[in-house]
């Protein structure tokens, strides 16, 4: 259930729903849409807790017929570095057991941390990424620290798909993933902001407590350039989906 739509600055629509199922909801709905629009669309794809339960209800629709990815491309956001593509705190791994390998879609890049040079990989997938057209549709999710895909709080930013060492605060949060015998990444590569910028819509998924104080310096009418989300503002098509909890009630 949508309980406010507010409109933040010119261009960002701020969704707040009752739970986090219904964020899920509204946002597979936008999916529906855009790939009746426009099957071919390029979508942009993040991982982390925020997308699971969007991509169980895309799986969910597609296994009902409500939604067709066949004509459709992906790319996702980023992948940590180094790490094999086979190990289960990939995201190549993540993104195939949430959603690739129980939908039809035509083709799908992740940045390859296996990658011998990771600047020449960054590369090859701005080319890649390049040669799509860039994104269509891009989902993001946001860092405690504010970051989105692995754009971390900096003074300045960069705008091609890049290889960045994560910060304290990214590599604490997803330590939650990572047993305590596994080697956990603190290199990642991902689209930089100038990637994320060209794509033609936005959206971006901000669900539970944890998010709640982000979420406040998103929507407080000033753009923190030390929080790389707060740049979204300058977008011109940007929806924010929210849950209660996230919004602070
Ligand atoms: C992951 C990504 C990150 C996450 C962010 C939030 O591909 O781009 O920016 O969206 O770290 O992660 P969760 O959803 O686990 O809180």
């Amino acid at each position: 259930m949508t309980l406010l739509l507010v409109q933040i600055g010119r261009n960002m629509k701020k969704i707040v729903c009752e739970t986090y199922e219904d964020v899920c909801n509204h946002a597979a709905d936008i999916y529906v849409r855009q790939l009746k629009e426009k099957p071919e669309t390029v979508l942009g794809l993040a991982t982390g807790s925020t997308p699971v339960g969007l991509y169980k209800e895309l799986v969910r629709r597609y296994k009902s017929g409500e939604i067709d990815f066949s004509n459709a491309q992906s790319f996702n956001l980023d992948e940590y570095y180094p790490i094999d593509p086979s190990h289960s705190q990939s995201y190549d791994y993540f993104m195939r057991k949430h959603l690739f390998d129980y939908i039809n879609i035509g083709k799908f890049q992740i940045p390859n941390g296996s990658a011998e040079d990771a600047n020449a990989e960054c590369a090859r997938y701005e080319a890649e990424l390049d040669a799509a057209g860039g994104i269509d549709l891009m989902l993001l999710g946001i860092g405690v620290n504010g970051h989105i895909g692995f754009n971390e709080p900096s003074v300045s930013y960069s705008l091609e798909t890049h290889h960045i060492n994560l910060t304290e605060s990214s590599i604490a949060a997803n330590s939650r993933f990572f047993n305590s015998d596994e080697h956990q990444p603190t290199t990642a590569l991902t689209m930089g902001i100038g990637q994320i910028f060209k794509s033609k819509k936005i959206i971006l998924l901000i669900t539970g407590e944890a998010k709640v104080d982000i979420a406040k310096k998103l929507f407080d009418g000033k753009i923190h350039t030390d929080i790389p989300a707060c740049l979204l503002l300058l977008h011109p098509d940007v929806t924010v989906i929210l849950d209660k909890a996230a919004n602070g009630g």
